[in-house]
């Protein structure tokens, strides 16, 4: 596991963007995993203008999102898919062919989880796993709890995660449940790119490095992996000895 210490957001994002790129670039197979939420969107930013300045080029990447809201997909405001359709896909105009994204609007939510094991296999496993990480330790949508040994499944949705979920959306939503990629996936990708910013951070990153790996924080689950680097800005990494 290695830490990178940015002094700003901007800087942490540069970075990780550019870790992205040199890990995918190097790869035979190109694989991102790609999460949404707010942390993230800065590395998206800086990726998308390198592409538009014709400094990077990603038209042999493929991509497969890390998890979404039971009951939405990209046509509802506030989903992970339309956020990251603004963020990324739509900018770059990726052809959907490239993209494996879990419909959680889908009548069938287990054909969703197996549609998206075969992509990934069909493309050589995930070669990049960008991921943020909650205030309760959570990874994608695998909650406290969690086992370390689910594929892509259907999650129930812990309670602060709810609450703080809203922050995606302009009117009140149920967010009871999500379909999500599982611990397994994400440790088996070759490489994991985790980044925490901001003061509200502080604390579950100070927990994520600092207490014993068990499920009930599943952050530490991924501790172990042998590509696994966290970036962190100045504010997130402040309770930290480092
Ligand atoms: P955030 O979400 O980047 O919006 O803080 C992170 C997460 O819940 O995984």
């Amino acid at each position: 596991m290695e830490i990178f210490v940015a002094d700003t957001y901007k800087q942490m994002s540069m970075k990780a963007a550019q870790d992205v790129i040199t890990l995918m670039q190097a790869s035979k197979n190109k694989l991102l995993c790609i999460a949404s939420g707010d942390t993230p969107a800065g590395l998206y930013k800086e990726i998308v203008s390198k592409v538009k300045t014709g400094a990077l080029d990603v038209s042999d990447w493929k991509f497969v999102g890390l998890d979404e809201w039971a009951g939405m997909n990209g046509h509802d405001e506030g989903s992970c898919r339309y956020h990251l359709d603004k963020q990324f896909f739509f900018p770059l105009k990726i052809n959907k062919e490239k993209i494996s994204f879990f419909n959680g609007r889908a009548a069938d939510l287990e054909k969703e989880c197996a549609t998206t094991e075969d992509f990934i296999k069909q493309h050589g496993g995930i070669t990049v796993a960008i991921l943020g990480i909650g205030l309760n330790g959570h990874i994608g949508m695998n909650e406290p709890g969690t086992s370390p040994l689910l594929h892509s499944h259907i999650a129930e949705i812990d309670p602060e995660t709810q609450a703080v979920g809203q922050k995606y959306f302009t009117t009140p939503r149920q967010l009871s449940h999500g379909i999500t990629l599982g611990i397994s996936n994400l440790i088996q990708a070759r490489h994991i790119i985790l980044l925490a910013s901001g003061i509200n951070k502080a604390a579950i990153v100070k927990k994520a490095l600092e207490e014993e790996i068990s499920k009930q924080l599943p952050v530490t689950l991924l501790r172990d992996h042998t590509g696994f680097k966290i970036y962190l800005d100045a504010e997130a990494a402040q309770l930290v000895q480092l």
